[in-house]
């Protein structure tokens, strides 16, 4: 589901879907990523094994991580808000009964409930937004079909629409030119969408009965927290965090994904141009952004990678042995490479003069960067978080 989940994001993202009137339904969207992620990690504890407990462990590392920064500026006896995240999180300062129980909580009630809301939300904008993103030309075929009815709006070519206003609870108010279009390359929801979405489910839910009858469940021996795994490994998303955390606590574990996340809320309110809505990558030039991009990122995270591999970083050298905390938290090569992805894609900004094409930059630079943080993590990450090229180097105990 997470997987799915970001394909989605990026497909909404290279098609413009984010731009007016959409800001909403992204940041709507951006509320299920969350949400999505919660409901993986929630649902990670409850096999009760050992990969359950140890990758549930580090999750809870990090939530406790700001600790790095209180420590650095000496603040944590007044402010220990990583203890408090982590106790938040846990209901206890251990992974245990109060851990499952609330995971189980979240899991089954807390979370399905929000997420169904926001689902419900994200369906309803979607129609209110006029449908699915396509590009303008579609539009305007379509217009040549549209009812002329007395309202206020009218087609790319002038001829009246009705216009239709919506409100939600007072949250959302405004009027939605689409509705009441007859477009010829839409399909009705009723019951053409109902029907497929009916199957795709029904499908979905007697490929699960089938997997559950013939296959067990491959889980590990039952959670001891007395027998550490080494190396504990987070949930495949949270591997390229984990990599971050290994630098620093606090920029891996609270720093650079608000940073991410912020900048994917601002994403519709930075990048306002109007035109090429609907269109892969808003065409050629776009695709160019991305292609450079994909090639920029996938060098500097590799370098990066190997650099610190091979050389280690501030904490590691003799003659940086007296650099204060405090730098060693912020300028670490998690830092260097979101500073190297911002620059780049303010370089595309101006030389394209285009905030379009500059946040294509960006939002490929930081899925190339998930990417391959994620596959290092999981294939060159052994025992103790030293490199090896292959598990079968691995030391035997
Ligand atoms: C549980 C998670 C989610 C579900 C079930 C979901 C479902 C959907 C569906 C069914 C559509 C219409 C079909 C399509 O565009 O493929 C849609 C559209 C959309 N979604 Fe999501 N979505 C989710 C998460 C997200 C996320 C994480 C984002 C971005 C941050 C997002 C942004 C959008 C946008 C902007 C549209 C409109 C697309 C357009 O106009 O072309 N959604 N979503």
């Amino acid at each position: 589901m997470v997987a799915c989940v970001i394909l989605h994001m990026a497909r909404a993202f290279y098609t413009s879907a984010y731009k007016h009137p959409r800001q909403f339904n992204w940041i709507v969207g951006m509320g299920l990523f969350v949400i999505t992620l919660a409901l993986s990690f929630t649902g990670y504890l409850l096999p009760w094994d050992q990969l359950a407990f140890w990758a549930v462990t580090i999750g809870a590392n990090i939530a406790q991580s700001p600790q790095e920064l209180t420590d650095a500026i000496g603040i944590t006896e007044y402010f220990h808000i990583g203890r408090m995240q982590k106790e938040l999180l846990l209901g206890s300062h251990y992974v245990g009964q109060e851990a499952l129980i609330r995971f189980y909580v979240l899991h089954v009630i807390v979370l399905p409930v929000i997420t169904t809301v926001l689902i419900g939300v994200h369906f309803w904008r979607i129609r209110k937004d006029g449908g699915l993103t396509r590009p303008k030309a579609a539009d305007d075929t379509a217009c040549a079909d549209a009812p002329a009815v007395a309202s206020t709006g009218s087609c790319g070519d002038g001829q009246a629409v009705s216009i239709k206003t919506y409100g939600l609870m007072g949250l959302m108010k405004g009027t939605t030119p689409q509705v009441n279009r007859e477009m010829k390359n839409t399909m009705p929801t009723w019951p053409g969408v109902l029907y497929v979405i009916t199957a795709a489910t029904m499908i979905t839910v007697f490929a699960m009965l089938l997997l559950g009858a013939f296959f067990d469940a491959p889980l590990a021996e039952m959670a001891d927290a007395a027998v550490p795994e080494n190396p504990a490994k987070a949930p495949w998303y949270f591997l390229g965090l984990q990599e971050l955390v290994s630098y620093s606590a606090f920029m891996g574990g609270v720093g650079i994904p608000a940073i991410v996340v912020l900048a994917l809320a601002l994403v519709p309110y930075l990048d306002r141009e109007p035109e090429d809505a609907g269109i892969w990558f808003s065409g050629p030039r776009g695709r160019r952004v991305a292609l450079w991009s994909l090639l920029f990122s996938t060098a500097t995270v590799i370098g990066m990678l190997c650099f610190t591999v091979k050389f280690g970083w501030l904490r590691n050298w003799e003659a940086t042995a007296h650099v204060p905390q405090i730098v060693i938290t912020l300028f670490n090569p998690g830092t260097v490479f979101v500073f190297m992805f911002a620059c780049w894609s303010v370089w595309v900004v101006k030389t394209t003069n285009s905030t379009r094409m500059g946040a294509i930059a960006l939002f490929t630079c930081f899925l190339v960067g998930f990417a391959i943080l994620t596959y290092f993590a999981t294939v060159h990450r052994g025992p103790n978080w030293e490199f090896y090229w292959s598990q079968a180097d691995w030391p035997t105990h």
